[in-house]
């Protein structure tokens, strides 16, 4: 009966914000993924021959955002990348930790061209639960 009345109570929650946006799209937060903004200096400093950059990630949504997966083509790099920070897994990188509104996340890389962090998806935490952007 309990779990019964729960998922009536999600059920309810569901179609209540359907009925307020009218629109998929939009439950449970208003993140977009392109509130997450990439930019990307060089620091000056040279590794091994080739420039170092510093790639920032930042979350200009009030809701954290969890699985932050970025394009990054296995992110090549002459110098070792911080793994508490972004790990990279194939052509995707993903965040390490959850990205909040002003705390931004950085990394370093050194290869002979800058490369490209476009963002793929992310999951918003907000009050009502987790939303997952593609
Ligand atoms: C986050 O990064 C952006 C872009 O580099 C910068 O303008 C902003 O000051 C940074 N915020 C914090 C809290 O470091």
């Amino acid at each position: 009966m309990a779990a019964k009345a729960g998922v009536l109570l999600v059920l309810a929650a569901l179609i209540s914000c359907h009925a307020l946006t009218g629109n998929a799209q939009q439950i449970g937060g208003t993140c977009h993924l392109s509130d997450i903004k990439v930019s990307q200096e060089k620091t000056g400093k040279v590794v091994q021959g080739q420039p170092e950059y510093r790639v920032t990630f930042e979350n200009l949504c009030e809701c954290p955002q969890d699985y932050v997966d970025v394009r990054c083509n296995r992110l090549p790099s002459v110098e070792p990348i911080d793994s508490k920070q972004i790990k990279v897994m194939d052509e995707l990188c993903m965040l390490a930790t959850t990205l909040f509104k002003g705390s931004n996340i950085s990394i370093t890389y050194a290869w002979k061209t800058p490369q490209d962090f476009t963002v793929v998806s992310a999951t918003s935490r907000c009050g009502e639960g987790m939303v997952r952007r593609v």
